[in-house]
């Protein structure tokens, strides 16, 4: 997620800017730049890098305007680069603007808008929203043409626009990436949040999606798309700075869970065609490329090697490729079969795990086509691959991964579909009835966070236990893993992850009286085998809290707990069955007082061996 600042104040326009940047830089980023209204034009300044880059040798007087916006950019499209930092412009030089979320239509618009002889300069999205106001602005009237602007985009964005013959004006409008006002003492701020308001005022306008803003001088102005004035009064912000960072949340990991719903939605934006089926050309591989394909090897550590044991399950499913996984601290040093016919995957949010590069590395010398799932542009793995899949989770904080997690799930199922739409094992009807479902995950995964209250029993009943069971079948299996994993790193309660099969192989010894046990019970076709392994962990004393589909007519018999979560599709179920597994992790690590971000000893990128 990019972030997004902009103001109309007295004098300094640069420095209350640049402030505001210092004030995002908590989000993450790989550029930065500031845009300010002077008496000689609009003057800009981009860097790539740290603000550092970008503020230390900042000329403020050249910058000392009334009227300006700045943003911190985390790359969606187009490398990071000087090139591609907004703001950014049109080829006249007169629309200039910064954005936050990802234009789905963009291509379409900027083959449209080159045919009329627009000149692009950027690899970004975000540039056609310059040229497409540039096109359509008639007069003085910027506000109209962003409106008519917003009809043109598909995807998600928060914009603020600024127009060289308009020196006193800023125009902002939003649809599913946040923005917000900030009324001050004659002078007016726009964000995409509000920690860079803080130091001018508490008093926030939190716009909503489709709405458009106008700021001048005289005040703030809020409008929807068919040019009604939307009356409505501030809210006094009583967050300080860091709670602000935080958007209110306590903890940034609360925060990444809460986000959750748009980061399904931000993952599958323009993957998904009309017709339903599957759009990946970063992949870059064509259909004599993935019918060469004899095996695919999937690579990551940690939650990352969770997701990789279910891209097995999707891939093997839905394209019928021979799939192997391996931990990356273990590939890099086995003795593999590898070669041109053999796909690597390496998932990774970070991008620079150690050993997820180094087997990386050592598929390539191995003559392997290598992809990574990445959530961050411009990082190493990033780069080294073959060929990049972008999660755009945004920035994730916190150490325990949770929205990213989430993500790489979405992007394996489309690159499972894809897969097997190249190889002609699914059909387009499949495909769009499976897709429909991808669609419907936000929603489910949303019902599942106002739920959150539901799990506290549980919280109460564990919280300070020593030992726990996770336990899952078949695609979810790994879900036990990752829950297990959630728990232990967060709260530092002994938990393990099992395949619920393996029960009388050895786990089952640990079971005793009160020993409390997660099992992943949604329908698939072990449910009755997870239902008999629930039914041993009983008989010898422990408790169960079971996870079940929503409208369940036989659930487990005598479990101590029930986690209802909506029915969906056997290979889809793990997105949404992991959501109660995050959250009964925080709260629990929450109610013994853990340090929930930065749990102690951890790293959120293990960058060495
Ligand atoms: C997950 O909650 C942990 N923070 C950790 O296991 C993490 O998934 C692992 O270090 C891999 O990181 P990566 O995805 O950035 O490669």
């Amino acid at each position: 997620m990019c972030g997004i600042v902009g103001c109309i104040v007295k004098e300094q326009a640069g420095r209350v800017l640049a402030s505001g940047l210092e004030r995002l830089e908590y989000r993450g980023y790989d550029s930065a730049g500031i845009a300010v209204v002077t008496d000689d034009g609009i003057r800009v300044r981009r860097r790539v890098g740290k603000l550092a880059e970008l503020l230390d040798d900042f000329d403020y007087d050249a910058f000392d305007g009334k009227v300006g916006i700045g943003h911190t950019r985390w790359a969606t499209h187009g490398k990071p680069s000087e090139g591609n930092a907004h703001p950014i412009q049109d080829d006249t030089g007169d629309v200039v603007l910064v954005h936050n979320g990802i234009i789905e239509n963009y291509k379409e618009i900027r083959e449209e808008l080159e045919g009329k002889g627009h000149v692009f300069a950027t690899e970004t999205d975000t540039e056609v929203i310059a040229h497409l106001i540039s096109e359509i602005m008639q007069g003085d009237d910027l506000e109209g043409a962003v409106r008519e602007t917003m009809r043109r985009l598909k995807g998600a964005y928060a914009i603020v626009v600024l127009h060289r013959r308009l020196p006193d004006r800023l125009v902002g409008a939003r649809r599913d990436s946040p923005l917000v006002a900030g009324i001050g003492e004659g002078e007016y701020f726009l964000a995409s949040d509000i920690p860079p308001l803080l130091e001018h005022t508490r008093d926030v306008l939190l716009l909503e999606d489709g709405e458009i803003v106008s700021l001048t001088p005289e005040g703030v102005r809020v409008t929807d798309l068919e040019g009604n004035t939307i009356e409505r009064q501030p809210k006094e912000i009583e967050w300080n700075l860091l709670q602000a960072e935080k958007g209110g949340y306590p903890h940034f990991m609360l925060k990444e869970i809460h986000e959750q719903g748009v980061v399904v939605n931000d993952s599958l934006l323009g993957r998904i065609a009309e017709d339903g089926t599957v759009r990946l050309p970063e992949l870059d591989m064509d259909a004599d490329a993935v019918a060469a394909i004899d095996k695919i090897v999937i690579i990551g550590c940690g939650t990352s090697w969770h997701s990789a044991l279910i891209g097995k399950f999707l891939i093997e499913e839905l394209a019928e490729i021979p799939v192997e996984v391996d931990i990356g601290s273990e590939f890099r040093y086995r003795r593999s079969i590898l070669g041109p016919s053999t796909l690597v995957l390496a998932i990774t949010q970070s991008g620079e795990t150690a050993d997820t590069l180094a087997s990386m590395r050592k598929a390539r010398a191995h003559g392997a086509r290598t992809i990574s799932i990445c959530n961050v542009i411009g990082s190493t793995a990033s780069r080294e691959a073959d060929g990049v899949v972008y999660t755009q989770a945004g920035p994730e904080i916190g150490v325990a991964s949770t929205k990213a997690f989430v993500s790489q799930l979405i992007v394996l199922n489309l690159l499972a579909l894809h897969l097997g739409s190249m190889r002609g094992k699914i059909t387009r009807e499949a495909s769009k009835e499976y897709t429909d479902e991808l669609r419907a995950v936000r929603g489910r995964v949303e019902t599942l966070i106002e739920r959150a209250d539901e799990l506290d029993p549980i919280v109460d009943s564990y919280k300070h236990v020593d030992d726990f069971l996770y336990l899952g079948r078949g695609i979810n299996y790994p879900i036990a893993l990752e829950g297990a994993l959630k728990l232990k790193e967060i709260s530092y309660i002994h938990a393990e992850g099992y395949p619920a099969g393996e029960l009388k192989h050895g786990p089952i010894a640990l079971i005793e009286e009160k020993m409390p046990v997660l099992a992943v019970a949604t329908p698939g076709e072990t449910y009755a085998k997870i239902s008999s392994n629930i039914d041993q962990v009983k008989a010898r004393g422990g408790e169960v809290i079971a996870v079940v589909a929503d409208d369940e007519a036989n659930p487990p018999m005598g479990v101590d707990h029930l986690i209802r979560v909506p029915r969906c599709r056997e290979t889809i179920s793990p997105i949404v069955n992991v959501v109660p597994l995050q959250i009964l992790s925080y709260r629990i690590a929450v109610a013994r007082g853990c340090d929930v971000d930065q749990p102690r000893n951890l790293a959120k990128s293990v960058t060495v061996e």
